[in-house]
């Protein structure tokens, strides 16, 4: 962590300080429909607030293309932004130019303005200098708090830092130290559990895990990918046959670096991934050629289970199966609950977050049980396999 700068190395007090938060919040009918990242921005603007400083929210919504989408614009935020922080939040409809300056003109000391999508500007997603610096007249100092955008090298991730006197927000800094705890300094014995539906995107990971991790439990529509590298009729199922190489490069490395792999030993196989279907457990080597797996079955989430309950960390991303229709959400939850179990007895340390991982979570009940839980996508992903965020790199220390 002494590796970026961070709030305490930052002079804030009276200060126009500019604020990249991941205010791309889930939205179901316009409207937030999990605030989750504002909860952990609020510690931030809390604390810049405290201090006097003149606070600016800067974010993206959403991938309007460069250009302003009405349905994209981050008004509706404003509302929970404010319940959130526990203050007012003034918006201003442009993110640059005479619209924000005013804005950021009429600012007293702790108070909060929230600016206008980004992304509605291509200098934004281009990595602009010119749109960077179109920004950076907005402020005196500049704090990234939105590590779930780290792997993105945009204009207010990457390019603006090298404009302002910049910082890691206190969200930021926590989320990095979890992730460092987990993957670089962890209790032993380590276990990843690696769900998904697709193997594609994270074969590098796994690649990275398995010299990283004692462990890496794998399901989902990727354990299909596995199993049929292995030889394993998988029927119907989703899988990635042209992926059997690097699959079995990947299981080759895994042994040498003595990281056990389990896979399913069981599956719930049904005819359609579709709500109402009827469905059965077979054992792993006998999935009917007209079936597709939707699930782990009950024997390997017992396993899975137990193996967890030898080990002292674990890090999970994705469902173990289609946990969005149930009964396929049986073996995430069994899992899920065992771990938060796990962590309640303060036999474990559990850290999730990726894709679905949160919402599969939430589905199971174990959010608050785990020990932390990252707001992070793409960039918790990146980072699990190893490559350095563009994000993280630009408040590196000189
Ligand atoms: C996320 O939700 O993971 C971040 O906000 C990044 O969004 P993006 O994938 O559109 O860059």
């Amino acid at each position: 962590m002494d590796a970026i700068t961070t709030l305490d190395d930052l002079e804030c007090t009276g200060r126009r300080v500019l604020v990249r938060a991941d205010l791309n919040l889930p939205m179901i009918g316009g409207r937030v429909s999990d605030a989750l990242r504002i909860e952990r921005l609020a510690p931030t603007v809390g604390e810049l607030c405290d201090r006097r400083a003149r606070v600016i929210v800067i974010s993206h919504l959403g991938r309007p293309g460069g250009k302003a989408v009405p349905a994209l614009s981050l008004r509706p935020v404003i509302g929970p932004l404010a319940a959130g922080l526990g203050r007012p939040v003034a918006f201003a409809g442009d993110c640059v130019g005479p619209e924000a300056e005013r804005a950021v003109a009429a600012l007293g000391g702790g108070e909060v303005v929230l600016l206008e999508n980004l992304r509605f500007h291509p200098g934004e997603a281009a990595d602009d200098a010119e749109f960077a610096r179109a920004l950076a007249t907005l402020a005196d100092a500049y704090v990234n708090d939105a590590f779930s955008c780290a792997h993105r090298a945009h204009a207010s991730i990457h390019a603006i830092a090298r404009l302002l006197p910049s910082a890691a927000g206190r969200g930021f800094q926590a989320e990095l130290d979890r992730l460092e705890q987990v993957l670089e300094r962890p209790a032993r014995p380590l276990a990843a559990v690696v769900g998904g539906a697709k193997v594609a995107g994270k074969l590098a990971l796994l690649a990275n895990l398995s010299q990283k991790v004692d462990l890496l439990a794998i399901g989902g529509g990727m354990a299909n990918t596995f199993l049929h590298a292995l030889g394993v009729a998988v029927g119907r199922s989703l899988c990635e046959r042209e992926a059997a190489d690097t699959v079995r490069h990947i299981l080759d490395r895994a042994k040498r670096a003595e990281c056990d792999i389990v896979l399913p030993t069981d599956a719930v196989v049904a005819a359609a991934l579709a709500e109402g279907v009827e469905s059965a457990v077979v054992a792993i080597k006998a999935v009917p050629a007209d079936r597709l797996i939707v699930d782990v079955g009950p024997a390997t989430a017992e396993h899975l289970a137990r193996r967890l309950g030898q080990c002292r960390t674990c890090v999970w991303n994705g469902p173990l199966g289609a946990f969005e229709i149930p009964p396929f959400d049986a073996g995430t939850t069994a899992v899920a609950r065992a771990a938060a179990r796990l962590t309640r007895a303060g036999r474990l340390i559990t850290v999730a977050g990726g894709g679905d991982t949160v919402a599969a979570l939430r589905h199971a009940g174990v959010v608050e049980d785990f020990s932390y839980v990252s707001t992070a996508g793409g960039a918790f992903l990146e980072w699990l396999e190893g490559k350095e965020l563009p994000g993280i790199a630009a408040l590196k220390r000189a």
